[in-house]
């Protein structure tokens, strides 16, 4: 029998930790067989460490066969010690009157520290899905504080992007979302992000050709970027459901594999592909084999798309300026 996975999950006493805990523990990432062992890390404060607590008592109440064990904590080493799936969920998320500058020195922060603790004692293997807000810079600091980590252990979530672009599409074009493969969104999980439909299939070919410029354009493509916001406006709180599954699926096709005939989008570091400069954490194509992603090569984005991909990297860059100080 295989050894139990160690896992960890930061900010598990909030509302996207708790989803995606009782979504892997009943087997939805590897299988209801395969046995994880538990890290639930939050604030080290003791009304949060007591609401853990009660999570992990829940947990034991749902009597799931694939959890081995839960340890609670408020440390990051100890949280992270020999882990090999990290899902950095924790961070404070954007309240009204803040600037996007306010919330990157707030959570760059966190993302320094847990960048240096994943970089003494996690697993050399380890898997780093930052969920966090913003996504990509907060795993590009991380990314610099884990030096002896490989880069290609991180990547952050731009999977809800994807997934909100498939939807919509298979709604426009009254087909089941499970038809549709290699959707792109690139760049920055932001109002610049880039979805691109030009390359997606269904079982009728190419969809370009079913789907009107002008909707994907002027309606599609606000839409996505503007999505997180229209939920926080319907439902007074950011993504919680939705963004806990596409960590999940992220995760998911990361450790698993992407199909033969299909992709995924995840934020990675490049590797100066598509002219973005290396390093940089950034929305691009990619599949997934033997627990490693690769950018998805070769592909010809047109020129609209391109200047589109450039004005997110820009935005990218100017967030990295930002969070200097936080960089080593
Ligand atoms: N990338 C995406 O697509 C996406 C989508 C939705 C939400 N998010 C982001 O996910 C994050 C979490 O959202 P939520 O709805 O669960 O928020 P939440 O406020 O319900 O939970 C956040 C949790 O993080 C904890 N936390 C704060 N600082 C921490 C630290 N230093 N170490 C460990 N835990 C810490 C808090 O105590 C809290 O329990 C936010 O930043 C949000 O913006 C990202």
């Amino acid at each position: 029998m295989n050894k139990p996975i160690k896992l960890t999950i930061t900010g598990a006493a909030g509302k996207i930790g708790y989803d995606l805990l009782f979504r892997i523990a009943a087997g939805n990432l590897f299988g209801p067989d395969r046995q994880v062992e538990f890290r639930l890390m939050d604030l080290a404060r003791e009304d949060i460490q007591k609401k853990l607590t009660g999570i992990s008592k829940e947990l034991e109440d749902c009597a799931f066969p694939a959890v081995a064990g839960v340890t609670v904590t408020g440390d990051p080493r100890e949280a992270f010690d020999g882990s090999e799936v990290v899902f950095l969920v924790g961070s404070k998320p954007r309240t009204a009157g803040m600037t996007r500058k306010d919330l990157l020195s707030d959570n760059g922060k966190i993302f320094k520290e847990q960048g240096k603790a994943l970089n003494d004692v996690a697993s050399r293997n380890v898997k780093v899905l930052v969920v966090g807000n913003p996504a990509n810079t907060n795993c590009f600091i991380a990314i610099k504080n884990a030096p002896d980590l490989d880069k290609s252990c991180f990547s952050a979530m731009l999977r809800l992007d994807h997934n909100r672009s498939i939807g919509q599409i298979a709604k426009k074009l009254g087909i089941n979302p499970g038809e549709i493969r290699k959707m792109t969104v690139w760049g920055n999980h932001s109002s610049t992000q880039v979805p691109d439909i030009s390359y997606c299939e269904n079982n009728g070919g190419r969809i370009e050709g079913q789907i009107d410029k002008e909707w994907q354009r002027n309606e599609f493509t606000p839409l996505i970027r503007n999505r997180g916001t229209e939920i926080i406006a319907l439902c007074g709180a950011s993504s919680v459901g939705s963004a806990a599954n596409a960590a999940l699926c992220q995760m998911r096709n990361w450790y698993s594999g992407t199909p033969e005939d299909d992709w995924v989008t995840m934020g990675v570091p490049s590797d100066g592909s598509y002219g973005i400069p290396e390093g940089y954490v950034y929305g691009f194509p990619v599949t997934c084999k033997d627990g490693k992603y690769s950018i998805v090569k070769g592909l010809e984005p047109d020129e609209y798309i391109k200047k589109c991909m450039m004005l997110s990297f820009e935005e990218i860059r100017e967030e990295a300026d930002m969070a200097q100080e936080l960089l080593n």
